[in-house]
């Protein structure tokens, strides 16, 4: 039997429509579960929508919706962008469905039965924009949230806590102990500097309001459990949890993707609510940065989003994904702008795979008669293979996707090369054998490309097969037509 392997992204407010920064990071969830089913890995990717929270309702008011109206209608909107974008995700978690309440739930008597709950009165100042209570210290020198730049409302409630300040031993020692737990290395440092200079309990409830919407508190009715408290249980509903969760045997999770703004809400909250419920941890965090405009995080509430479709119409599915991956490094934060997607766009699916494809299956139907003898999974008659092996290998399990592609590029103007080197057209005049035997090692060149390419441009790796397997092979329509 295959090993299992989980995957979960973080699951998006529903308070508006996606964004590029919502597509970028589930297009690297895709890519490495589409990697580890490629290797025999018996996968769920989980994804899913926090329906919750305040950011939800208030939206939900200002267009007249209920909260269940609204999350109806946005998701949709999501779920129909994560189909275009070949996400193929096996789980899609609401955190409005009757069964992550019940997870929620579950969880939420786990850690009250350990003493980890208590009932106080709170003052604070809350910012909508992050979902959360603030303090001085995390606000800019006027006051305001530095990632929405608005004000925090102050709020003074009866609350449930969370005694996250109780946990700080037991989370310096549980990252000792798994130096894996976030990548990358310098986003786990910040974490346990983070947790190092000592942490304050969080308050885990609110009273309910009219709409009554959010995850009811077990035996404290007028409450309903803060939205972050709620939201990270969605890995673990996904998960079976609470009564399948070991014989579903997806848990513990093997990668949790997410955003550096949320780092600390699963490196350090989840995992203290998940040592003190006494479940296993998240083998990894793996946290990504954002794609920024002009400097600035490219977020709803700044108001300074580009709508995937924009690209999608532009460039394609496959393009868009590549582009994204290619442009946008995981671990930094990628400026990113219409001029330099075009010229990449050109330079390399244009100029670079599309003119490869086109090129040989045209040569290889004039020359060889649609006939040449191409094995799966060949050793390809070129020396630097070996070389390009251990980096792609290296590059994509250690999320470096535009490395991966890096090398794969490397490949197809290694193979480019060897036409222009040998050039077919005139070998065939005098030689034709000759020819056949240059175009057979370009169509297995461009067999393995097509298995690396595979996670990252799945459509475009399967014509690629395709047009290879074909009997008699033919000239392939371009793969990326060029900009007008
Ligand atoms: N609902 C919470 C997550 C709860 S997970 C238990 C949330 N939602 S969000 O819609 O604001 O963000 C969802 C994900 O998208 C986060 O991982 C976030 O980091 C990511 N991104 C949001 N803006 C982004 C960019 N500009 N660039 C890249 N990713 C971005 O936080």
């Amino acid at each position: 039997m295959s090993r299992s392997f989980f995957l979960g992204t973080a699951i998006p407010y529903l308070n508006g429509v996606p964004h590029l920064g919502h597509a970028l990071e589930w297009i690297y969830a895709d890519v490495i579960t589409r990697y580890q089913r490629q290797q025999g890995r018996q996968v769920r990717f989980s994804m899913g929508s926090d329906d919750h929270g305040q950011k939800v309702i208030r939206a939900a008011a200002a267009s007249q919706r209920s909260p269940q109206q609204q999350t109806d209608v946005v998701l949709e909107v999501f779920q129909g962008l994560a189909q275009q974008l070949e996400v193929d995700y096996d789980t899609w978690t609401r955190t409005s469905s009757p069964a992550h309440h019940i997870a929620a739930q579950a969880l939420w008597q786990r850690l009250a039965a350990a003493g980890a709950l208590e009932l106080r009165k709170y003052d604070g100042l809350y910012c909508i924009g992050c979902e959360a209570f603030k303090t001085e210290k995390d606000l800019t020198s006027d006051g305001l949230c530095p990632d929405h730049q608005v004000p925090p409302e102050p709020r003074s409630e009866q609350n449930y806590f969370f005694k996250l300040s109780s946990y700080q031993d037991q989370l310096l020692a549980y990252y000792e102990q798994h130096p894996q737990l976030v990548t990358p290395h310098e986003k786990y440092a910040e974490m346990k500097q983070f947790v190092a200079a000592g942490l304050e309990d969080v308050s885990f409830s609110r009273v309910k309001d009219e709409t009554g919407w959010g995850v009811l508190v077990p035996d404290a009715p007028d409450q309903v459990m803060y939205v972050w408290c709620d939201a990270l249980v969605n890995y673990l509903t996904a998960a079976g949890f609470p009564d399948n969760l070991e014989s579903d045997g997806y848990w513990p999770a093997d990668v949790i993707v997410v955003g550096k703004d949320i780092n600390r809400f699963h490196s350090v909250l989840f995992t203290a609510m998940l040592l003190a419920a006494d479940l296993p941890v998240p083998t990894q965090f793996a946290v990504h940065g954002h794609i920024m405009v002009n400097g600035q995080k490219m977020s709803k509430s700044l108001g300074n989003v580009i709508d995937p479709a924009q690209l999608i119409d532009r460039y394609g599915v496959e393009a868009t994904r590549y582009l994204l991956l290619r442009e946008v490094p995981f671990r930094s934060d990628g400026d990113v702008s219409l001029e330099q997607f075009d010229a990449r766009y050109t330079a390399d699916l244009c100029n670079g795979l599309g003119n490869l494809l086109s090129r040989t299956t045209n040569m290889i139907e004039k020359y060889a008669q649609g006939k040449i003898n191409i094995k799966d999974q060949a050793v390809v008659g070129n020396a630097d293979l070996r070389s390009l092996q251990d980096p792609y290998t290296e590059a994509i399990s250690d999320y470096k996707f535009h490395l991966a592609l890096e090398v794969i590029w490397q490949l197809i103007a290694q193979a480019n090369q060897t036409i222009d080197d040998h050039k077919p057209w005139e070998l065939a005049k005098t030689d034709t054998a000759a020819a056949v035997l240059i175009l057979e090692g370009v169509g297995r060149d461009l067999l393995l490309i097509a298995h690396w390419l595979t996670p990252f441009m799945p459509q475009t790796a399967e014509i690629i097969i395709q047009a290879l397997h074909a009997k008699p092979i033919l000239k392939t329509q371009p793969l990326f037509p060029r900009l007008t």
